[in-house]
């Protein structure tokens, strides 16, 4: 293999064309391309099946379903949130004319910190959207019992979380809704894509009509909703995608494990490890490069790319940094230590199903011999 072949961080995980010709030929032969088609049913009803979960709908990216179930559950004023995110989670704060909350991050995993929740609470906050970044599941327990004293609503971004389990049980379970993103880079893609996830039929049944411009039939419209679904074409390569979905995350596992056995005593560089009853999903290789590594974080960076290999800074910047956002008391620097600290040591490292010994063992050399 060439040591200059470029190594991306991330690689999308492909069906086989063989197998999505006649999808689309069936496709072309129903002529009904959007609006609840037949791939989109069976889609909804395997992603159900294969997520553990009763209600699922899906929409045509993850920040669409951010920014619907913020409408759906008429949440006004203030939300507490993470700085330490894909700008999306407050982008869809900002779009419902609310003001995003920052709270600071948890060291060892990155998800906001229960701990500081209350401190952020202010009598117009009604709602929480924390992130499990990385897919590491969130504190979901204390974060529900701030939310239960307090009156507040929990909106996941689980946008990393596919796939992922605590005890046996999904995650998406935990809150009022979580939502999922589909795109190209993510564990398990439609191309484009998203969900979200609630707990009854009447919330279903309303996020449906939002998703479709607030048609409730033909003639009723119940609500300012928005244009959202997902197409026949990306529904049927999504239900390709799912038969492959768990193959691909063992391989994943396989190379977070190269990473692991080959970094654990490399000073400076900290990794995340498995959670014990955790079913992780490996959707991203986050290393945080601290002082006593030698050279900084961007050095590797930029060591790595020289050898063409592409790490991500991901999350660099913070989202409180933004021109949006900086102005906000919560973004202040001094309020989010933590977040920044992670932000200025994290390379996420290449990490996909696809990713060769070879190609992680050229990784491996460049950050053991910072060559
Ligand atoms: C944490 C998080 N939230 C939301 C999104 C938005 O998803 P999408 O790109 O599918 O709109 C992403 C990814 O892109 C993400 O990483």
């Amino acid at each position: 293999m060439s040591e200059n072949k470029k190594i991306t961080v991330t690689s999308p995980l492909l069906p086989k064309l063989e197998d999505f010709i006649p999808m689309l030929q069936d496709i072309w032969d129903r002529k009904w391309l959007t609006n609840n088609g037949h791939y989109h049913q069976e889609l909804e009803k395997a992603l159900a099946e294969y997520l553990g979960v009763e209600y699922i709908s899906l929409f045509t990216n993850g920040t669409l379903p951010l920014i619907t179930s913020l409408q759906a559950l008429k949440i006004t004023g203030e939300v507490i949130t993470t700085p330490y995110s894909f700008v999306a989670t407050t982008h869809s704060i900002w779009w419902n004319g609310l003001k995003p909350v920052f709270v600071d991050v948890d060291e060892a995993t990155g998800n906001i910190n229960p701990e500081k929740i209350e401190a952020a609470i202010t009598p117009h906050t009604t709602a929480i959207m924390p992130v499990h970044v990385y897919g590491t599941p969130c504190n979901m327990e204390r974060i529900q019992e701030i939310a239960d004293i307090y009156g507040l609503k929990i909106i996941y971004d689980a946008a990393h979380a596919f796939g992922v389990r605590v005890n046996g049980q999904s995650i998406l379970k935990a809150g009022d809704i979580s939502t999922l993103s589909f795109h190209a880079t993510k564990v398990y893609n439609t191309i484009e894509g998203g969900a979200l996830i609630c707990h009854d039929a009447a919330t279903k049944k309303r996020i449906d009509y939002l998703k479709n411009f607030g048609f409730a039939d033909e003639t009723t419209v119940v609500a300012p909703g928005i244009n959202s679904k997902m197409d026949e074409v990306r529904a049927a390569y999504g239900l390709l995608n799912l038969k492959q979905v768990d193959g691909a995350i063992a391989k994943r596992k396989a190379v977070a494990e190269k990473y692991r056995a080959a970094l654990k005593d490399v000073p400076g560089i900290r990794y995340l490890n498995d959670i014990e009853g955790v079913r992780h999903n490996y959707a991203y290789f986050p290393i945080f490069v601290s002082k006593e590594y030698g050279i900084s974080r961007d050095a590797l960076y930029e060591k790595l790319k020289e050898h063409n290999i592409y790490g991500r800074r991901y999350f660099y910047p913070l989202i409180s940094t933004f021109s949006a956002y900086k102005g906000l008391e919560s973004a202040r620097p001094e309020n989010l230590p933590i977040a920044h600290k992670l932000a200025d040591q994290v390379l996420c490292l290449p990490m996909f199903a696809g990713l060769s010994n070879i190609d992680a063992e050229r990784v491996i050399d460049i950050i053991l011999n910072k060559r």
